[in-house]
């Protein structure tokens, strides 16, 4: 790894405590619109530079692609970076939402962490290494059975402009689970899934920096990855992260 883990992990962490100082005040905060229902508060522009400040100074020999800034001249090896996912839920000053760091290099993730300051859950992953949260090996849920089954997913915050919105696959699929989670970030669900507390997780229109990270952990924690037609990879436009045992019912519902 051409990384040091703990000092990504440092960065990292003061960053999510200048979310949190924020996040305290929440209701004091500015909060734009980059569109309809996609919000944006100053303190996702805040973490971004941060992040692309200290990462950019401890390894200017990588690029950097962050939400908020876009993309750095040189995208060979590159930082994949969302300040905050989960906008929505930090500014009603709810727990669950992430800064997300993923390092890819020729094409390839080699390490994803996902950090949720309200809850203090820093997760990490090297490829090839396994994945861990707060320093504890995780792996994925042997649950295989749909019908015993616990599964997120998500709506983009654009859906009223997709003619495919993810209502009906969800109604599909919620008759046959056990339960249903939204918690509000993908980058979140991923983890979930790797940490075995829920079994899958899908989501379709989200962007490689929601997931580039919490798709690594996800993998590393035994977890399968694929596209809505069961092609193996990150696709964000359709991405069914599984613990493998419920992978063939919930494909089949997809
Ligand atoms: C959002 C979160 C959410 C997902 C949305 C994303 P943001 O990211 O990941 O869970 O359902 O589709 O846009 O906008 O909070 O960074
Ligand atoms: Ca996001
Ligand atoms: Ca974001």
């Amino acid at each position: 790894m051409s990384i040091s883990t703990d000092t990504v992990e440092k960065i990292i962490r003061q960053a999510g405590a200048i979310a949190m100082a924020q996040f305290r005040n929440v209701n004091g905060l500015a909060v734009n619109k980059k569109s309809a229902r996609d919000l944006v508060t100053e303190t996702d522009v805040a973490v971004e530079a941060f992040l692309h400040q200290h990462l950019t100074e401890h390894y200017p020999q990588f690029g950097f692609w962050g939400e908020e800034s876009g993309q750095s001249a040189d995208q060979t090896n590159r930082w994949i970076v969302d300040p905050i996912d989960g906008t929505h839920s930090f500014a009603k000053g709810q727990y669950f939402w992430s800064i997300s760091v993923a390092l890819e290099i020729g094409g390839e993730l080699e390490f994803g962490a996902v950090y949720a300051p309200a809850l203090d859950d820093y997760y990490f992953a090297v490829r090839g290494e396994g994945a861990s949260r707060n320093g504890h090996k995780i792996s994925v849920s042997d649950e295989t059975s749909l019908a015993e089954s616990m599964i997120a997913t998500g709506f983009a915050c654009l859906r009223s402009y997709l003619t495919e919105n993810n209502l009906a696959r969800f109604a599909r699929i919620a008759e046959i689970t056990t339960g249903q989670r939204r918690y509000g970030s993908a980058a979140m669900d991923l983890c979930l899934v790797a940490d075995g507390q829920v079994d899958a997780f899908w989501e379709q229109e989200l962007n490689m920096y929601d997931v580039a990270a919490g798709a690594l952990i996800a993998k590393e924690a035994g977890g399968t990855i694929t596209d809505f037609k069961g092609n193996n990879g990150v696709f964000p436009k359709q991405i069914l992260a599984t613990n493998g045992g419920i992978y063939d019912e919930l494909l089949a519902l997809m």
